[in-house]
């Protein structure tokens, strides 16, 4: 089995998948964080724009900067309705082209595990926020069986097959992201895990779009349609609708915050 790299490149299926996954738990994360209002924020790897919109409704900021290195999730968050208040631009979590001292707050969602480098991202969210400002993040649980797309995942694993995780997933544990969060320079550290669920109209709803996942695309690319097939009809007989016929999938994630020491 080959694996292709992971790569957000597609907004449609960004959004009918992880989108809908980042609202849910981006909202449980905001409420944890519970921030001032009018506070400068900056959102890194801010993907389609999802999580960025949750701070707009839900914070107030008086700015908000979202940043991506995926020029299809940028133009697409750019065409927020709310154009006034925020700015997205290309770019990555270790080299922010911002000025020391610019941010109240910085936030990676779901972005942490993507991160090559991830004490130099957490590092570089403390340089452009200001002292005592909040630098936060939250992943999904890899080793957990935190991932919304888990039991495929685990499925592929019993089939002898290894899915694709992300590039830096030991960061998605939370004894990891507690180590990064000091080593970076923050105090005030506090963790929590966020759970939560999304409901399907039935199996195939629930394959079809969890199949939207950059991760499982890079898995599948290195499987036989046949091979991908038996993981579709195994899993049908573990994943159980209800008497209604709909599918609920619990995923969970960790997060974290500190504050700028
Ligand atoms: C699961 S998505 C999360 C997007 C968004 N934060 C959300 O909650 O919907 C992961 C994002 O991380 C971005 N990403 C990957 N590597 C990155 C890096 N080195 N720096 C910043 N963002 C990165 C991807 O392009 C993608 O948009």
């Amino acid at each position: 089995m080959v694996n292709k790299p992971i790569e957000f490149n597609n907004a449609d299926n960004y959004e009918r998948f992880m989108g809908v996954w980042s609202r849910s738990a981006g909202e449980l994360f905001l409420d944890w964080l519970a921030p001032k209002k009018s506070l400068r924020w900056i959102d890194v790897g801010c993907g389609s724009g999802a999580f960025t919109n949750s701070v707009l409704q839900r914070c107030l900021p008086v700015g908000i900067v979202g940043i991506d290195p995926s020029k299809d999730l940028i133009e697409f968050a750019s065409k927020t309705q709310y154009r006034d208040l925020c700015k997205f631009q290309i770019g990555g979590a270790t080299d922010l082209p911002f000025d020391d001292n610019s941010f109240d707050v910085a936030c990676m969602a779901l972005v942490l595990f993507f991160v090559p480098d991830p004490l130099a991202g957490v590092k570089e969210m403390c340089r452009v926020v200001v002292k005592g400002g909040l630098v936060a993040a939250y992943t999904w649980d890899v080793f957990g069986g935190g991932f919304p797309s888990h039991h495929i995942q685990e499925e592929m694993r019993l089939m002898g097959y290894s899915p694709t995780l992300p590039p830096s997933s030991e960061a998605s544990r939370m004894a990891v992201m507690q180590e990064l969060w000091t080593k970076g320079g923050l105090e005030a550290i506090e963790v929590k895990q966020i759970d939560v669920e999304r409901q399907f109209s039935n199996f195939d709803e629930y394959w079809e779009i969890t199949c939207l996942s950059p991760s499982l695309t890079a898995s599948f690319a290195g499987m036989s349609s046949d091979a991908v097939e038996d993981v579709k009809r195994r899993l049908k007989e573990k994943v159980l609708p209800d008497e209604d016929g709909n599918v609920t999938i619990s995923a969970h994630a960790n997060a974290i915050k500190g504050k700028v020491a």
